[in-house]
C-alpha cells in the first residue's frame, strides 16, 4: 500500500476560536499548550491574521505583533495567516507599500505561510502581497474563494489556479468559508486542479451546512494534500472539521496522517475549558446548529443571526424569508460575487435595506457603489445594466487595478502618528495605525 500521508493544519488558535468565539481567545489561554501543539505533528498551526490582529488590538489589549513574537518563540511548527490581498487585515484597499511592509514585517516576526485571499478572486488585489511573501521568504498560498453561482464552475477555478500558478504561489487554497462545497464535487473540484496544477492543494471547509468531513474525505480521496481542521473543542458548528476525527478516520489506511490522536487529548481538554471561559467572559453564543438554509442562501451562519437582529431591532422580523430571498437576488444584481468579507456585508446591507424600504435599491449604502463601481475590483460578472443605472447612472466604471489610484502612504501615516504624539513609533505601530486608526491610537494610549 504506497503510502499518501494527508497532512493537518491546525486552525484552533485562529479560525476555530474566530469561528465559535468571535476571536476573543487571549495569549495567555494558547501559552500552556504550545509545546504540545509543536509537537503533535501538525503541518502548520495557523495562529494569526484574519480577525485576530483587530481583535487583539480592539478587544484584548494585547499587541498582535507581540503576540506573534511570543508565538514563534513556542513553536517550530511553521506559523499560518490569512491575509486579505490589498485589504491586508483590515476593509479597506491599501497603498502598495503599505501591503508589502506589512507583509515583510508578518514573515520577520515569524510567520511562515501566508494563505493570500480576494473575495472577489481578482488576481489584481493579491499580486502585491504575493509578490511580496515570495521575495521575503515565505510560503505563499494562493487562495479560490468558493462560491456557487452561474459564474463559478470547477472550471473557473481550475482557469483561476493556473493563474496563481503562474503568478508563482506555493500551493493553492480552496477556501470554502461557507461550507458550500459538496463531496462530489469537492472530489472533481479537487482531481480537476490535480491533472491542470502541480502545486500541493490544501482544502478549507466550515461544517456550517454539515458537509465537512464528508467532503474532506472525498477531497483526500482525490488527492488533497492538506485539510484544515480544528481540534474538538473549536471544531463544527461554524468552525472546521474536527482534527482528531479526521485522524482517526484516517488511521489505517494509505491516507493516515501519523499524527497521535491520543496527544491530543489534553490539549482539546485545556481548550475545552478556555472555550467556556471565554463564552462567558464575553457573553457569546454557545451552541451552533448546522444550517442547510446556507445551501439555498450562501449566508454564512454567522451573519444569519446579524441580519435577523437588525430586522428585530426594527420591528421586523416578519420580513426574515423576505430577506434571506432578496439576498441570492441581490447577489446576482451585483456579479455573484463570493460572499466572504467584506462582499458579505455589502451584500447584506443592501438586502437589508430593500427588504426594510419595501421598495429595491431605494437607499444605497456607499460600499455597494463603490462596488458597483469597481472599486473592490472585477466582479465574477458585471453588475446588472439596471442595476447599475439604479445605483450610480453612468459613472465611470474603474477597469484597472483599483489600487493603482492609491499614493503611497507609510511615509503620511508616519507624520500623522507622529502629530499624534507618536514621533517615534515603530514601523510595527505604524502598520497598526494603517489598518485600525482609531482602534490603535486607543491602544497605543493604554499600552504605549
Ligand atoms: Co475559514
Amino acid at each position: 500500500m504506497a503510502k499518501k500521508p494527508v497532512k493537518i493544519t491546525e486552525t484552533v488558535l485562529r479560525d476555530g476560536q474566530q469561528s465559535l468565539t468571535a476571536t476573543r481567545m487571549r495569549f495567555e489561554d494558547m501559552l500552556p499548550q504550545l509545546e504540545s501543539l509543536d509537537k503533535a505533528g501538525f503541518h502548520a498551526i495557523e495562529a494569526w491574521g484574519g480577525a485576530t490582529f483587530d481583535s487583539c488590538l480592539r478587544f484584548l489589549g494585547e499587541d498582535p505583533w507581540e503576540r506573534l513574537d511570543t508565538l514563534k518563540k513556542h513553536l517550530k511548527t511553521p506559523i499560518s495567516m490569512l491575509l486579505r490581498g490589498q485589504n491586508i487585515l483590515g476593509y479597506n484597499h491599501y497603498a502598495d507599500d503599505v501591503v508589502t511592509e506589512f507583509v515583510k514585517k508578518a514573515v520577520e516576526h515569524g510567520i511562515s505561510i501566508i494563505r493570500v485571499f480576494d473575495a472577489l478572486n481578482d488576481v489584481r488585489n493579491i499580486k502585491v502581497a504575493i509578490d511580496a511573501g515570495i521575495k521575503y521568504g515565505a510560503h505563499v498560498q494562493g487562495t479560490l474563494v468558493y462560491t456557487i453561482s452561474p459564474y463559478h464552475t470547477n472550471q473557473t477555478f481550475v482557469d483561476l489556479a493556473k493563474e496563481l500558478e503562474k503568478m508563482g504561489v506555493h500551493s493553492i487554497c480552496i477556501k470554502d468559508m461557507s461550507g458550500l462545497l459538496k463531496p462530489y464535487v469537492a472530489e472533481d473540484l479537487v482531481k480537476s486542479l490535480k491533472a491542470a496544477v502541480k502545486l500541493p492543494i490544501e482544502l478549507h471547509t466550515h461544517y456550517t451546512s454539515g458537509f465537512g468531513s464528508m467532503t474532506y474525505l472525498k477531497a483526500i480521496e482525490a488527492g488533497v494534500d492538506i485539510i484544515d481542521c480544528a481540534l474538538s473543542p473549536f471544531s463544527l458548528g461554524t468552525s472546521q472539521p474536527c482534527t482528531e476525527t479526521m485522524i482517526a478516520a484516517l488511521e489505517g489506511t494509505e491516507y493516515a496522517t501519523g499524527i497521535d490522536r491520543k496527544a491530543l487529548t489534553p490539549i482539546a481538554q485545556h481548550f475545552l475549558g478556555v472555550k467556556n471561559k471565554v463564552i462567558n467572559e464575553f457573553k457569546l453564543k454557545n451552541h451552533f446548529d448546522v444550517d442547510p438554509n446556507v445551501l439555498d442562501f450562501q449566508i454564512p451562519g454567522g451573519m444569519l443571526s446579524n441580519l435577523y437582529n437588525q430586522l428585530k431591532e426594527q420591528g421586523m422580523e416578519d420580513k426574515y424569508q423576505d430577506l434571506l430571498e432578496e439576498m441570492p437576488r441581490v447577489r446576482a444584481d451585483l456579479g455573484y460575487p463570493p460572499l466572504v468579507t467584506p462582499s458579505s456585508q455589502i451584500v447584506g446591507s443592501m438586502a437589508t435595506f430593500n427588504v426594510m424600504m419595501g421598495k429595491r435599491y431605494a437607499i444605497v449604502p456607499r460600499e455597494v457603489k463603490d462596488l458597483a463601481r469597481g472599486k473592490y475590483g472585477k466582479t465574477p460578472m458585471p453588475v446588472a445594466a439596471e442595476v447599475r443605472e439604479a445605483i450610480i447612472g453612468d459613472e465611470p466604471i474603474i477597469d484597472y487595478r483599483p489600487a493603482d489610484d492609491i499614493e503611497p502612504q507609510m511615509e503620511k501615516l508616519k507624520a500623522e502618528l507622529a502629530e499624534k504624539g507618536y514621533p517615534n513609533a515603530s514601523t510595527e505601530d505604524v502598520l497598526s495605525y494603517a489598518l485600525f486608526p482609531e482602534v490603535a491610537l486607543e491602544f497605543f494610549k493604554n499600552h504605549r
